[in-house]
């Protein structure tokens, strides 16, 4: 099946709810059809599944574009790179005959060694006010960029800047580790400096002002495909702070992040799994911790992408997809995992929260008020569970040939939320997809 055309010249594909709702799908179902597919914040903590013919591909640095031949890949300045971990992924990549059409912005930071250690002890540290890092040193290479002496990946092919930057680093770092959180520190910057010009001599052919492409791509009147990682819960300023990750997710991130200003017609995607699903800490209003979460993380394979950890499950909440609409400005709505959540008698469908006898539909900003909301249902209808030959079915017959319960399952969710839901998954798999 061809991928289908976006409306518009600029699209971006976000998570609308705590990560892993299958942006990597999404963002791969668009894609063929796009002249670049750009990842524009995050870093390795994110793992985007794609499943091409029962094909598993597992990304974390590079777009979800890649496995077509058409599209360039492109990390943005806003992106945080662990370039060993690119290496590998690039290679892994290559061994499964895929090549990468990829430009690596020369503004994208450098994750460290020493921003692993750090990740270690700022969760210990942070106890419960921890977000439950993938421990891939997201935070302080974020803040090592704040502060200003951090590392850009386009440092590492001028060996004298890269040196004069990495002593400021590396002594930042290993003073904190050692001095305030007491820890053994066994680095060395020797190690870290020729390792690090070997992984810059690596990638120096991917290395680029990818702003400047970008932009003339645009006057000349290519179209993007823009995939964010983590979600809206998970962003630094929106999300449930601190439970969050240290990066902008929103959709508003994408021009700050690739260094072009975006005026252009746009089609903003929220993806949003048809249940919940939470990697980490945080309040989670509607967790279950009944057998459907068991139900629901065995046959949804909830485990994390990136670390393996079992992720927390629970009902749809409409207070967050209804903050997701509003803060990205969302045009369209992907909703995931429809066969996952079949063979229920009924739904419960989080409408808002009650706090301190009081019902709230926006989500609030309060942690205290986040970790006592209750909160309130509305039961719907389930669907049947369905066969891989259902699916496909469905998949051949479009939206309305889809079981009565699910429409209206998806009618109720547009009219909460004000926002349509034009995209339909079914399946892990490209072809696992209705467009309504
Ligand atoms: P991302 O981080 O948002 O790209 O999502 P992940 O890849 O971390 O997690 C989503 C998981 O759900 C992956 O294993 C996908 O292959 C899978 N997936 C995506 N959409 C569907 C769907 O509609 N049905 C089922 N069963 N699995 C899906
Ligand atoms: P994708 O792009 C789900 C979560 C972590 C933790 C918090 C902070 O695959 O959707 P960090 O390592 O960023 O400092 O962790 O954010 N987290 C994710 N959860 N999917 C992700 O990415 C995530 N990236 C980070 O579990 O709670
Ligand atoms: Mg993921």
């Amino acid at each position: 099946m061809p991928s289908p055309k976006p409306r518009a010249q600029l699209t971006a594909v976000v998570g609308a709810q705590w990560g892993d709702e299958g942006k990597g799908k999404i963002t791969d179902y668009f894609a063929d059809e796009c002249d670049y597919v750009v990842r524009f914040q995050g870093g390795n903590n994110a793992g985007h599944t794609v499943v091409v013919d029962g094909e598993v591909y597992k990304l974390h640095h590079i777009p979800s574009g890649v496995l077509y031949s058409g599209p360039i890949s492109i990390i943005g300045n806003g992106v945080v790179i662990n370039p060993k971990g690119l290496i590998e992924e690039i290679k892994n990549l290559r061994e499964r005959g895929i090549t990468p059409n990829l430009k690596i912005s020369t503004r994208a930071h450098t994750i460290m060694p020493y921003h692993i250690v750090m990740d270690e002890c700022l969760t210990s540290h942070q106890g419960d006010l921890a977000a439950g890092s993938t421990k891939r040193g997201i935070a302080p290479v974020y803040a090592d960029k704040m502060y200003r002496h951090g590392i850009r990946i386009g440092d590492l092919l001028e060996p004298a800047i890269f040196e004069e930057k990495l002593i400021r680093s590396f002594e930042f770092n290993k003073n904190i580790i050692q001095k305030v959180f007491g820890r053994q520190f066994d680095l060395t910057m020797d190690d870290i400096y020729t390792d690090y010009l070997s992984y810059g001599e690596e990638l120096k052919s991917f290395i680029t002002d990818t702003a400047l492409e970008l932009y003339y791509a645009y006057k000349e009147g290519k179209n993007f495909l823009f995939e964010a990682a983590q979600g809206m819960s998970l962003d630094i300023d929106h999300g449930m702070y601190p439970h969050t990750t240290s990066s902008s997710t929103v959709a508003g991130q994408m021009s700050a992040g690739t260094g072009v200003g975006l005026n252009g017609d746009r089609q903003i995607i929220g993806v949003a799994k048809a249940y919940v699903s939470r990697v980490g800490i945080s309040p989670f209003p509607t967790e279950l911790h009944d057998e459907r979460a068991e139900e629901l993380r065995e046959k949804g394979q909830e485990y994390g992408t990136t670390t393996g950890r079992p992720r927390r499950i629970g009902c749809l909440d409409l207070v967050q997809l209804r903050q997701a609409v509003r803060v990205n400005g969302l045009t369209d709505i992907a909703l995931t995992k429809l066969d996952v959540l079949a063979g229920f008698s009924s739904i419960a469908v989080c409408t808002s929260y009650k706090i301190d006898g009081e019902i709230i539909k926006e989500m609030p900003a309060s942690l205290d008020k986040m970790r006592r909301a209750k909160p309130t249902y509305t039961e719907l209808d389930g669907w049947e569970e369905m066969s891989k030959d259902r699916v496909k079915y469905f998949c051949e017959n479009g939206g309305s040939s889809l079981p009565a319960g699910m429409r209206k399952y998806i009618k109720f969710i547009e009219e909460e939320i004000e926002c349509r839901i034009s995209i339909l998954s079914l399946g892990p798999d490209r072809n696992e997809t209705i467009l309504r």
